[in-house]
């Protein structure tokens, strides 16, 4: 996974376990596994997948990148900077330059607000424009980049469609000029022509904006053109990180196969196996030892699997970038 100039992002081994607590002392009791060692690498401009089933780890995931939760342990790094050691002002700082854009716009846009001070707001936070003046025409400007009209900025965000209220987030997120964007199912809500109107408009803004993304959706089909990588995640865990092209076509975790049988194929030369998987997802506060898809696995179950992690390994061409955590692959 080398690339020729210091990653973007770096997050190394970053693990969050919620307590569940019980009792009338609220001891912990239990603990819910919910990011459990995940580590991965975005280069500057990429965009980068992470898929896999409900309850899997993804938002944990995002969460922690900016800190909105706190890991348990593990670090992350931003353009060589610490965020997991990041002070208050540190913390800050690095707030203008990495923003989520949530999967639900109805809950995450005040009702009360305008659009205009709902997308000025982080404006007025970071003391990013001057006059009263400076102010309204970059509100302007930003609804006018994701596709919105200057008068919009003085309706409220019931007036406007999924689709539409995805753009004010997006313009909020981009208020501060952020490098990085987490979008945590930012088009999972919507329509599919409407989820790919978002999208399209997500990756027009990449290149010129200067922007990276954490693109988290459940459904691979929906991060297949807009990621340069997907990762695939598994209870808590990367089990399968590669070039979109390489996992679409020569999947080698036996949960990615899983996946992508229930993806639609529009080309018909394209043959890929028929995988079917056994049981529901175990839950993360007793998640199996081992290999964590152990208990729904089509290959040999071997004593391998049961008891020890598999980590990721490079597999198929050298420097390919394709890494897969199975013992059997
Ligand atoms: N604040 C929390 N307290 C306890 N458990 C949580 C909390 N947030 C998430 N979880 C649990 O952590 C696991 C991963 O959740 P999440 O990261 O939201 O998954 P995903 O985004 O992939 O659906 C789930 O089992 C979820 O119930
Ligand atoms: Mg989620």
């Amino acid at each position: 996974m080398s690339t020729p100039t210091a990653p973007l992002l770096k997050v190394e081994n970053l693990v969050k376990h919620f307590p569940i607590r019980g009792g009338l002392l609220g001891r912990e009791v239990d603990r819910v596994y919910a990011v459990d060692g995940v580590s991965f690498e975005l280069a500057a401009g990429e965009t980068l997948g992470v898929v896999g089933e409900s309850g899997c780890g993804k938002s944990t995931t995002g969460r922690c990148i900016l800190r909105l939760i706190e890991p348990t342990s593990g670090t992350v790094t931003f353009d060589g900077r610490s965020v997991t050691g990041a002070d208050k002002q540190q913390l800050r700082a690095l707030a203008r330059e990495m923003q989520i854009v949530f999967q639900d716009p109805y809950a995450s846009l005040n009702p009360r607000m305008t659009v205009g001070a709902i997308v000025g707001e982080a404006l007025t936070i970071h003391r990013l424009t001057r006059t009263a003046r400076e102010y309204e025409d970059r509100i302007v400007q930003l609804l006018e980049t994701v596709g919105l009209a200057a008068d919009h900025m003085r309706r409220y965000p019931h007036e406007f469609s999924g689709g539409q209220r995805q753009r004010i987030g997006i313009a909020r997120a981009l208020a501060v000029s952020p490098r990085l964007l987490v979008c945590d199912e930012a088009v999972s809500a919507l329509d599919v022509s409407i989820q790919a109107q978002v999208i399209n408009l997500l990756e027009d803004l990449r290149g010129p904006l200067g922007l990276s993304y954490v693109f988290i959706a459940h459904d691979l089909s929906v991060v297949e053109h807009i990621s340069h990588r997907v990762a695939v995640m598994y209870l808590g865990r990367i089990v399968e990180i590669a070039p979109s092209r390489s996992l679409y076509t020569d999947p080698r975790h036996p949960y990615t196969e899983a996946l992508l049988a229930a993806v639609p194929i529009p080309d018909p030369r394209v043959k890929r196996k028929k995988v079917h998987l056994q049981g529901d997802v175990p839950s993360p506060i007793h998640p199996p030892p081992g290999c964590h898809f152990h208990t729904r696995c089509p290959l040999a179950q071997t004593e391998q699997c049961r008891l020890e992690r598999p980590p990721l390994k490079p597999v198929g061409e050298p420097g390919s970038g394709h890494w897969v955590a199975c013992h059997l692959r």
